[in-house]
């Protein structure tokens, strides 16, 4: 239910929760929510498969009580066939693993699916497209990273842009809807850049947190991709 509102979303503005505070949660969620965010994207990081760590289960729980927003899973974690069951239970409505983590995704992919959760597959700004091609197939959505994962509040890298064309044109020649995600150095300066070349769902984190006013922030961002999008 919440997937399906989802891919009639794009473009849309997904707010990072990193950069949030989290000493204040549920009023956060609410702010987001009357801002006009169409999902909450939350960054599971292991602090082995990245640099950093953040927070896992527990905090998508206390998302999936206080807000009825779909909840994209981005897991930056070494071992994600461990726990995505656990992560269906907690309430994410899309679950996304990483190609380094997990070089041959099919059957977590798979798996992702039937337990009714939309299937993401991302990858790095080295990795090639090449890698993760022989599983679109699989895949609801690719989350294109335009940082190396592990911290908010990096420099957008523009060789990306190429990576998001031709994910569109693959997904128009094989007629499969592919939902196409943008994360890191998203913002008013990139955001555009970004819709003109196919992305639908563009993940904010500094963009909107370093900002008072989220609603404004989202309304921005927002107007500039759809302005970009050349009418989706
Ligand atoms: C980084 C995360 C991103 C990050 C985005 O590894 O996956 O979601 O929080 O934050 P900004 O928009 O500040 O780059
Ligand atoms: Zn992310």
């Amino acid at each position: 239910m919440r997937l399906r509102a989802l891919r009639a979303a794009p473009p849309a503005i997904l707010p990072s929760l990193l950069l949030c505070d989290f000493g204040r949660l549920a009023d956060e969620l609410a702010r987001l929510e009357a801002a006009g965010a169409k999902a909450l994207h939350l960054d599971v990081m292991d602090g082995h498969f990245v640099p950093n760590m953040t927070y896992g289960l527990t905090i998508v729980e206390a998302c999936r009580k206080y807000s009825a927003l779909p909840i994209d899973v981005h897991l930056m974690i070494a071992n994600p066939e461990k726990y995505v069951r656990r992560y269906r239970d907690a309430g994410a409505d899309l679950l996304t693993i990483h190609i380094e983590a997990v070089p041959q995704p099919a059957a977590l992919l798979k798996e992702i699916r039937e337990l009714e959760m939309g299937a993401g597959l991302a990858l790095n700004p080295p990795t090639p497209l090449g890698a993760i091609e022989p599983f679109l197939k699989l895949c609801d959505l690719v989350l294109v990273m335009s940082v190396m994962p592990g911290f908010g509040g990096q420099a957008f890298d523009p060789a990306v842009l190429s990576k998001l064309n031709t994910l569109r044109e693959w997904s128009r020649r094989e007629k499969q809807e592919l939902l196409l995600e943008v994360d890191g150095g998203v913002n008013d300066a990139t955001v555009g850049q970004c819709a003109a070349a196919g992305a639908g769902l563009f993940v904010v984190g500094s963009g909107i947190f370093r900002r008072e006013d989220y609603a404004a922030a989202i309304s921005e961002l927002t107007a500039l991709a759809v302005a970009s999008s050349g009418g989706r």
